[in-house]
């Protein structure tokens, strides 16, 4: 008896001293956890025999108390498998398989007789892990003062890296090797209305990567809430990554209370870029929605009385005053400036547009009082969100945009005055339901107050959550400018349809996006979830609009139209005036056309920062549409269509460029052609420099259509 208890007490200890394992479901994924002789935890993980990620710490370094860090042993260990499909409100395919293998390690901290939890989920494409911290009687209230988790690399690999910065993602992504970051650091870092680089190897996620013996690896996080966002710090003689947490106002990164989780941190890997991109690991790894009626959330494609106001041509601002005080100042007496865009008789001429081609919605920005001084002036009352300059008639635009059978998009600028709109919020979204309004664009443009205060720290988490719950109360559509980059939380909260967080079309007009920047999101910051990357610019000159501005679009009239498949996203904006898409009504079409939801998709080619060609099914059609974007150089594609139905035929419209289009010297030389496409079609397409194409594929339910049409080659 005494035998039996002395030998089962080895093998516990043997199998909890040695390395732990876990493997994907379908085994090319392989995970190794042990604790070093320090009792710190460490991890390494393997794909397809491929060292991934070497042996790399775990932990975290408290403040005011013993950190996570060192001095623990193996108390227990579960694995688990867990296989299931569900089916996102709106996304990319219409159902997603949850499948992965599971090992949760409880690791006991003797010297503070704590425990904490690490858990690991192996998927097909990648792994996840966060750090639990049980109910415990040694454990309540902590401060993070950093986050040690380390992603050792097996290599100096090429890389698509932003600067670190708790502030913002509105850089041009720098490609370079790992090592070469250090020293090209100064000159990624461009200005920005708020901006906090925290060092000279510092980058955000979503990073990609790929090794030089070819894979493809992507590090990012998942379901980031009640915490603060992860950037990475490399040792660049080491090829290590370390997570460097954003800090607040006081230099702490993280206010804990037990039982409670960290965020996952996630490693997406595939010997094939089209791999990444397939890869549904992040929205995973967030819990399913709570909402129990979704059915008002609804994919958006929309116009705006926006484009006008960025490129100069007109203002946000109704009056030429240098100062505004909320209530005080009188706008009835104000002299209009005459440039003010948001006006009554111009908003309807957008609904109007907007009603005559099938749009869902019309954004007004500019349409409440403050923005004379709302920038750079670190005004806490900057606005109310309910105060309309005099020549916007809020009732008036109601009625209309209801009898033209469109809905009007509300904007909240915040200025990132965020304690302003908070006291705000309920008044705010209660006067968008009773004004039909059913989505919000908002926005985080400048440095917070509270001062000091971070775009992506914890506390700012926190609002965009709460703006977003309280949004749902009211059955209103987030779309957030500015905010965090997102980790997937639309799964949780699919009324969250929009972020930017990154460099959007509007830097077009502010010197202009590099002509590959279309190649690279996908890989990097759409990772997390879907941008609002506001396309369909087919003014190409910035001076059309405003003769002080010789910014230029870096894209192809043509590759524009690629955008609204290549960039997914259930809210798309067709971002330039009516006045010049009356101008090109025959390549507006496709804008008319694309879906905005999708059953299905087929990644067809793809490298990051070159080229990307995608086909998706529309949501309950058999209409497919292709988008393709390529960076400076050009191409030919060349794609194939047998993922249409075998029995079905179908008319395609291909808006490619023309043989003489380039980005710079002749952008809108587009042509358009329409032929028949069956399962076998095999399409070779050029893509002019900075440029692409789009088609749609509609199904051919009457064959009389097809007369004189000629096959597709
Ligand atoms: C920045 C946003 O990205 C842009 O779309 C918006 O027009 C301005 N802020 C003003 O709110
Ligand atoms: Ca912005």
């Amino acid at each position: 008896m005494r035998k039996t208890f002395i030998t089962m007490c080895f093998c516990l200890i043997g199998s909890l001293t040695f390395a732990q394992e876990l493997r994907s479901p379908d085994s090319s994924f392989s995970l190794q956890f042990s604790v070093n002789d320090k009792g710190t935890p460490t991890y390494q993980l393997k794909y397809k025999g491929k060292s991934v990620i070497k042996t790399s710490k775990m932990g975290l370094e408290l403040k005011d108390s013993i950190s996570f860090q060192e001095g623990f042993a193996i108390a227990d260990t579960k694995t688990s498998t867990f296989d299931e499909t569900w089916k996102p409100v709106w996304g990319e395919v219409s159902q997603i398989r949850n499948h992965y293998n599971e090992l949760a390690v409880t690791l006991d901290q003797k010297s503070t007789q704590r425990t904490i939890i690490i858990r690991f989920r192996l998927f097909n494409d990648g792994l996840g892990f966060r750090y639990e911290f049980p109910e415990q009687k040694n454990l309540n209230y902590f401060i993070i003062k950093e986050e040690k988790t380390q992603f050792a690399l097996a290599g100096d690999h090429k890389t698509f890296w932003l600067p670190g910065d708790y502030d913002t993602q509105e850089y041009s992504t720098v490609t370079s090797d790992l090592s070469e970051i250090r020293g090209k650091m100064k000159a990624a870092v461009t200005p920005n209305s708020s901006q906090t680089t925290f060092s000279d190897t510092g980058v955000q996620t979503p990073l990609m990567m790929k090794s030089k013996d070819g894979l493809y690896i992507n590090i990012h996080e998942a379901a980031l809430i009640d915490y603060s966002c992860l950037s990475l710090e490399l040792d660049d003689k080491n090829f290590i990554l370390e997570s460097v947490l954003t800090p607040d106002a006081i230099g702490n990164k993280g206010y804990m209370q037990a039982p409670t989780k960290t965020p996952w941190r996630t490693i997406i890997v595939s010997d094939k870029a089209a791999g990444i991109l397939e890869s549904k690991l992040v929205l995973n790894l967030n819990e399913p929605t709570k909402f129990k009626d979704t059915s008002w959330i609804k994919p958006v494609k929309y116009i705006g009385v926006w484009w006008e106001m960025i490129t100069g041509k007109s203002n946000w601002a109704y009056s030429d005053l240098s100062s505004v005080q909320l209530g005080v100042t009188d706008f009835s007496k104000v002299t209009p400036s005459g440039k003010h865009a948001a006006n009554t008789a111009h908003v309807k001429e957008y609904i109007d547009f907007a009603s005559k081609h099938g749009f869902d919605a019309v954004l007004v920005e500019g349409w409440n009082v403050g923005w004379e001084d709302w920038f750079g002036k670190t005004k806490d009352y900057v606005f109310d969100f309910v105060t309309p300059y005099p020549d916007f008639d809020v009732k008036e635009l109601h009625n209309y945009a209801k009898s033209k059978g469109v809905k009007m998009m509300m904007h909240h600028e915040t200025s990132s005055s965020v304690r302003n709109y908070e006291r705000h919020l309920d008044t705010a979204y209660k006067f968008m339901v009773e004004n039909g309004y059913n989505s919000v664009k908002s926005g985080y443009v400048g440095n917070m107050i509270p001062r000091g205060e971070h775009h992506y720290g914890q506390w700012m988490n926190n609002h965009y959550l709460y703006a977003i719950e309280k949004a749902a109360d009211y059955k209103i559509m987030v779309n957030a400018h500015e905010a965090v980059r997102p980790t997937g939380m639309s799964r949780t909260y699919p009324n969250l349809i929009g972020n930017e967080s990154a460099r959007g079309t509007e830097y077009e007009a502010f010197g202009g996006n590099n002509a590959d920047h279309t190649t690279i999101l996908p890989f990097t910051r759409l990772i997390g979830g879907p941008m609002d990357y506001t396309p369909g610019i087919f003014e190409t000159k910035i001076s059309a609009y405003n003769p002080e501005n010789n910014s230029f679009v870096h894209s192809t009239l043509a590759r524009q139209l690629a955008l609204y498949v290549t960039m997914y996203s259930p809210l798309q904006m067709a971002g330039d005036l009516p006045e010049t898409y009356n101008k090109f009504l025959d390549a507006f079409q496709f804008i008319k056309d694309v879906a905005v939801d999708w059953d299905d998709t087929k990644i067809l080619e793809a490298e990051p920062g070159d080229y990307i060609t995608i086909a998706r099914k529309a949501k309950g059609t058999e209409n497919w549409f292709i988008g393709s974007s390529c960076d400076e150089n050009g191409r030919v594609s060349k794609i194939n269509f047998n993922y249409l139905d075998p029995a079905k035929k179908y008319i395609a419209t291909i808006y490619s460029d023309a043989k003489d289009a380039h980005y710079e010297t002749n952008p809108q030389a587009y042509q358009i052609r329409k032929g028949l496409v069956t399962s076998k079609t095999k399409l070779s397409q050029y893509c002019a420099p900075g440029g692409g194409y789009a088609i749609s594929v509609m199904e051919v339910k009457d064959s009389a259509v097809l007369k004189g049409l000629k096959a597709i080659k």
